[in-house]
């Protein structure tokens, strides 16, 4: 359900999800828990935000002195590119201010840059906020916003959905650390898997299930499953696997997955594909291991395991050495049976581009048999070994 939800804001390219201050501050103090001086002297860049009432600026321009930062720069979308539906109404302070633009309200994006006391309480926060209008609507991509990237140290932000691989590849192109909300799928896009494996970039400490990060929705967002209203009645949904991608140190991923030993494995689980044996794959020199907790910690070979992993991946104890068809790298065949009949069994056509496959004793539901017997596939599966087996 949650997937479909994340597939109807791409069809629709309705990207109006708002960031939770809680979800915000979680994360963010993993880093700092981490390093308590991340921030500190660092320009922050918050693009395709809307400054006025997002957490995003709120939490930084609140904690500006306890982090210690330069400069804070928060960019909006303009409201006339944002899909008509949203309802948008110039804040107070906008109306009020003489430079208010009854045009450039709607047309322009606008800037939010916070550095020094402008209202004489001596102390730097929500109230220094100083604005103007962008040039253009505010759009990432624009040379205007780029710009501003380049001269940033950290860029963060919720993206919009609909394009998360080129927000991600305009941060990766300006080489700069990041922390950006997206869906744990993204993971296996073939642009960005590379870049996982390579340890470039990791998933942020808040790694969540499906259903447990919700974002606030407009009020007319029609009813949808997911949805819940908050104690201030306000609308929240949850889209999908929601993750983060960063590449800021946290300690979640330095903790070592505490396993069993693959007799251990085999001796005590419960689970069907561990109990009588780990199998082996068809078409790949691996074994697979159908959950994360079972991996056994003395397999010197390389392990299929669930893209699941990726939330207990720690670089000091495992090494991931690709991924199967799905994400990018071999083994990957695309089987076109035909209709046939086998040992007097009638087979129904299947075809499918996959990954793994493992050998199956008869011929049955879910498997293909182009190679002369059963094969069943498994679903995406990243392949690792423990670190220093290799070769
Ligand atoms: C998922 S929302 C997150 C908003 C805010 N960062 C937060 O977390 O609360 C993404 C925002 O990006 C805006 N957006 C969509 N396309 C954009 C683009 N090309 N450039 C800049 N912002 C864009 C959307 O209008 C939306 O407000």
């Amino acid at each position: 359900m949650a997937n479909d939800n994340l597939g109807a804001a791409k069809k629709a390219k309705n990207d109006e999800f708002y960031t939770q201050y809680a979800d915000i501050e979680k994360e963010m103090n993993a880093y700092l828990e981490y390093n308590p001086d991340v921030f500190r002297d660092k320009t922050i860049l918050l693009p395709c935000d809307d400054p006025e009432w997002s957490n995003f600026t709120k939490y930084f321009a609140q904690n500006f002195e306890t982090f210690g930062l330069k400069k804070l720069i928060s960019t909006s979308y303009a409201p006339n590119s944002k899909p008509r539906d949203i309802p948008y109404q110039p804040a107070l302070f906008e109306l009020e201010d003489e430079r208010f633009d009854e045009v450039k309200t709607q047309a322009n994006g606008k800037i939010f840059t916070l550095t020094r006391d402008t209202s004489g309480d001596k102390r730097i926060d929500v109230d220094d906020l100083e604005w103007s209008y962008l040039d253009g609507d505010g759009d990432f991509r624009s040379e205007e916003v780029t710009k501003l990237r380049d001269g940033a140290d950290i860029i963060i932000t919720n993206p919009p959905f609909s394009l998360f691989r080129e927000f991600l590849f305009w941060i990766l192109s300006g080489s700069k650390s990041f922390s950006i909300i997206g869906n744990s799928n993204a993971i296996t896009y073939k642009e960005v898997f590379p870049l996982i494996m390579e340890n470039r970039i990791w998933l942020g400490a808040t790694r969540t299930g499906v259903g447990s990060m919700y974002f606030y929705v407009v009020d007319s967002a029609p009813e949808k499953t997911g949805q819940v209203i908050d104690e201030k009645g306000r609308k929240l949904q949850t889209i999908g696997n929601s993750a983060w991608f960063t590449n800021l140190e946290h300690g979640v991923r330095h903790e070592a997955l505490s396993l069993m030993t693959e007799s251990d494995n085999i001796r005590f689980s419960k689970h069907d594909g561990v109990k009588g044996g780990f199998q082996k794959y068809d078409n790949y020199d691996a074994i697979e291991v159908p959950r994360v907790e079972a991996i056994p910690s003395d397999y010197a070979g390389v392990m299929g395991v669930p893209i699941t992993f990726l939330g207990k991946y720690n670089p000091e104890q495992f090494e991931i050495v690709g991924g199967d068809g799905y994400v990018g790298t071999p083994p990957t065949k695309t089987y076109k049976s035909k209709s046939k009949v086998v040992n007097g069994v009638h087979m129904k056509s299947q075809t499918g581009t996959m990954g793994c496959v493992i050998r199956r004793d008869s011929f049955g539901q879910g498997t293909y048999f182009d190679v002369g017997y059963p094969v069943e596939a498994v679903y995406k599966r990243i392949f690792i070994r423990h670190k220093g087996q290799g070769q």
